[in-house]
């Protein structure tokens, strides 16, 4: 599969390495080729191709958002044509003051984002754990694979999505529709007042066990 990236720290760059070697042909959308984050990225992986956010974009069939919540506007502004139509893989979460939401419940992060791009498919996943589950997602003491929950409106776009998670070593655990996506931030908060308050171990996650 063509993948963009829009963002490539924490979040996009290992993900978008692990895809790289998974098959996929990974492009960074890259405003500066020259930037620290697009050599960090390549030192890493130099199978990632680089190229200018539009062009990155208009030849991917899914993108991957991973920038943090409040550069989304002007990362989606930038390839308002481009990401017309493509699936839109939304990583990011809206974090307030005190580890709240950061748009106080009414709307989730997801849904804003499926508002800037309307022609677009947002599906959210890789947000409820942090980053370094997103570098090493290998459990060996257990014989169930990791959940990666997601959550869309658009079937097409959720299996396309689904089909990464997988290919990345999780199980894809659908949760339903974009409405849900309020609730996965929510999972995120948890995650991380549990793990970065109250010191749990941050290669903690999920798994779905089924009776
Ligand atoms: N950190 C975690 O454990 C974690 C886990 C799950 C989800 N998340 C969410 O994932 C998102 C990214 O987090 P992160 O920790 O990966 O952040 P990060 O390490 O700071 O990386 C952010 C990336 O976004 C890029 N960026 C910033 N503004 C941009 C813009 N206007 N247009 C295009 N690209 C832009 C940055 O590029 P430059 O480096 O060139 O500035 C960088 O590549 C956040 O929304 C966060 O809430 C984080």
């Amino acid at each position: 599969m063509n993948i963009a990236f829009l963002g490539y720290g924490n979040v996009g760059a290992p993900l978008a390495d692990h895809l790289q070697r998974a098959g996929h042909a990974v492009t960074l959308a890259a405003h500066d080729p020259q930037s620290e984050s697009v050599k960090k990225a390549l030192g890493r992986n130099g199978g990632l191709k680089v190229a200018t956010p539009r062009e990155a974009v208009s030849g991917a069939e899914v993108v991957f958002l991973a920038t943090p919540f409040a550069a989304n506007a002007a990362a989606i502004a930038a390839v308002a044509e481009e990401i017309r139509g493509k699936v839109i893989v939304d990583c990011t979460n809206p974090v307030g003051p005190g580890l709240t939401h950061g748009l106080n419940n009414v709307q989730s992060g997801s849904e804003a984002l499926q508002a800037m791009a309307p022609d677009s498919e947002v599906v959210k996943a890789f947000t409820i754990y942090g980053f370094e589950n997103f570098e090493d997602n290998s459990f060996p003491g257990y014989d169930v694979k990791p959940a990666m929950m997601f959550c869309g409106r658009d079937a097409g776009a959720k299996h396309a999505v689904a089909r990464l998670i997988s290919d990345l070593g999780w199980e894809p655990l659908d949760t339903g529709g974009l409405e849900q996506a309020l609730h996965l931030e929510h999972m995120t908060l948890l995650w991380i007042r549990m793990v970065r308050v109250h010191g749990a171990p941050p290669r903690m996650v999920w798994a779905a066990l089924r009776g």
